[in-house]
């Protein structure tokens, strides 16, 4: 892990930032989302200096175990905070014994190069998953 990050749990009086920061980069919440849904799910961060550098949402069923959302605020780029919290992701995925970690990405999204450069594959198309015409990647990694 880089020095100075710790990727922690998300505390309880952090909700509100997750939620706002989604809203912020998606124009949606999939933690709130996921609140109406019968997944479980977690919030992973990653802290500096006691600021939230990112974030992943994880959630799961019986059968597979997503990342929901995974956003690094815009002055932590570049600095390995993704990959962090993508190892986390993979590492909690193991312990629950699922065998893979999945994600939907939009075809044209910058985020697919993230995922590929860090070990994802390319699953399957789900075509208008985003609307009409508006595809996406099925991506998994193997953990
Ligand atoms: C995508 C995102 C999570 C990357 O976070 P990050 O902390 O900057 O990524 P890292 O520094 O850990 O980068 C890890 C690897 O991914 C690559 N990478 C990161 N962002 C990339 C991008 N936009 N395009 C291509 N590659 C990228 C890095 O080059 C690095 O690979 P390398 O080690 O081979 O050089 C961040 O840009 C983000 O929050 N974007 C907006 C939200 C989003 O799209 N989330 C993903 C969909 S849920």
């Amino acid at each position: 892990m880089l020095s100075g990050y710790l990727v922690r749990e998300m505390r309880d009086d952090e909700v509100e930032e997750i939620i706002l920061t989604e809203y912020e980069h998606f124009g949606y919440s999939v933690f709130a989302d996921l609140s109406t849904s019968d997944y479980r799910k977690k919030v992973v961060v990653c802290e500096e200096d006691g600021k939230i550098a990112g974030f992943a949402v994880l959630y799961w069923d019986d059968e597979n175990f997503h990342i929901g959302s995974l956003i690094v605020k815009v002055e932590f780029r570049n600095r390995g905070v993704g990959r962090m919290l993508i190892e986390r992701a993979s590492r909690e995925a193991y312990k629950l014994g699922f065998p893979k970690v999945y994600a939907d990405v939009s075809v044209s999204s910058d985020a697919l190069e993230f995922y590929m450069s860090n070990g994802f594959e390319i699953e399957e198309t789900i075509r208008h998953y985003y609307g009409i015409s508006k595809h996406a990647f099925r991506l998994s990694l193997t953990v």
